[in-house]
């Protein structure tokens, strides 16, 4: 590995012009990576064959407690448990949970149930005021229900038509709100809900990750998921799904970009989910990749599709975000862990006062865009 990893790189830096250097670099590379692997040869065999703490063993490249050796685990097979703790106070949360109640409903299959759905139920998906796991197939344990679709993706758009069917007959009274989210979606509720409650549930309106292609007004990233309002599902099922004049009617295409041109054409907005520091909530990869500004240069396509100015670094992502893509079932856990449990002591948090509620129809004026800080003057240190 180290004699190939030199050669790449030697091959790669230096131009075809350059024959004789890149000779020579092949030769040291050579040199220097057949010593490693000697070395790492004659080191290996000293390891006793079983060592009970052998992967704690920090830089060892079989170190199984390296982010990166866990990210393919399956999750754990028990759960992990919760507890209470005495000096917290959710009575804020407590009156939202009641005020903009929110069903959940997770685009799962019958490979994921196990592998990736019930993960979903045990951590952020016990959040919401109701839970609900389409699949095309039954499942008592996990609770999911068998809709009459093929699996695979050329079918995500009959999915989700059916999804919406399903839910509007049989429960569109039990909640405000109607989020669709994927079995590798992470999302805070409590902050869902908190963007939700000024909004009225009559409003047509839906909120998401908005991207900018295909759709006029824009739609929302299916990965970040998406949260319809009771007037949206009702249109989208009772007006748009029907008409195949408003509703792309068979069972192929692109879920979100399908669902974003339906709900335009029965008038239903695509809402601003960003808070009042314009600042994103809902996100279509993991924290790091949004966080961390190398991790996606100029040429991805996320930065072509994405509707409003984002920031890279820390300003990228709301304080109150809403959701995160791509989340590995042993992330859910850590997520939980450190959005619930973990706390700094003795920082308190006093919470910003909720919104007036709006009127059906209504929506909340854009953020002010931040301007770029100004580069603050310099004191010149004066040495005396
Ligand atoms: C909890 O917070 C609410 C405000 O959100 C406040 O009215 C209430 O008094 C607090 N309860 C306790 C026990 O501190």
């Amino acid at each position: 590995m180290t004699v190939n990893g030199l050669l790449g790189r030697s091959v790669l830096t230096e131009g075809p012009r350059s024959n004789r250097r890149s000779l020579i670099s092949l030769i040291v590379g050579l040199v220097v990576g057949f010593c490693l692997a000697e070395m790492f040869i004659m080191s290996s065999p000293s390891r006793p064959e079983y060592t009970p703490y052998a992967g704690h063993q920090h830089g060892d490249a079989n170190d199984a407690h390296n982010s990166h050796d866990m990210l393919g685990e399956e999750g754990p097979e028990a759960d992990v448990g919760s507890h209470q703790h005495a000096f917290e106070n959710n009575s804020l949360s407590t009156k939202l949970y009641n005020e903009a109640r929110v069903l959940c409903w997770i685009m799962t299959n019958p490979n994921n149930h196990k592998a990736k759905a019930r993960h979903v139920k045990r951590t952020w998906g016990r959040r919401c005021n109701k839970l609900v796991f389409m699949s095309s197939q039954k499942d008592e344990e996990l609770g999911s229900i068998a809709l009459p679709v093929q699996e695979g993706r050329n079918h995500l758009w009959a999915k989700t038509k059916e999804a919406f069917k399903y839910i509007h007959a049989h429960y569109l009274d039990e909640a405000d709100w109607f989020y669709k989210a994927d079995d590798d979606t992470y999302a805070v509720m409590e902050n869902m809900r908190y963007m939700l409650y000024p909004y009225s549930p009559e409003s047509p309106i839906y909120f998401g990750c908005k991207f900018k292609p295909y759709v006029k007004q824009g739609y929302m990233s299916g990965g970040a998921g998406y949260v319809l309002s009771k007037e949206a599902v009702r249109r989208f099922v009772e007006k748009a799904i029907p008409n195949k004049k408003l509703c792309k009617q068979d069972g192929t295409g692109a879920e979100d970009a399908e669902i974003g041109k339906c709900l335009e054409n029965v008038g239903v907005t695509a809402g601003d989910s960003r808070d009042q520091h314009a600042r994103g909530r809902f996100f279509p990869f993991v924290p790091e990749h949004h966080l961390i500004p190398s991790h996606v240069n100029s040429d991805f396509w996320y930065w072509k599709y994405i509707y409003y100015k984002t920031d890279e670094g820390l300003d990228c992502c709301s304080d109150t975000a809403i959701s995160f893509h791509y989340v590995t079932p042993n992330q859910m856990y850590v997520l939980d862990y450190l959005i619930y449990h973990l706390r700094p002591y003795g920082i308190i948090n006093a919470p910003e006062p909720l919104p007036e509620r709006l009127k059906v129809g209504e929506t909340l004026p854009p953020p002010v865009e931040p301007v770029d800080p100004v580069e603050p003057e310099r004191t010149e240190i004066i040495s005396t």
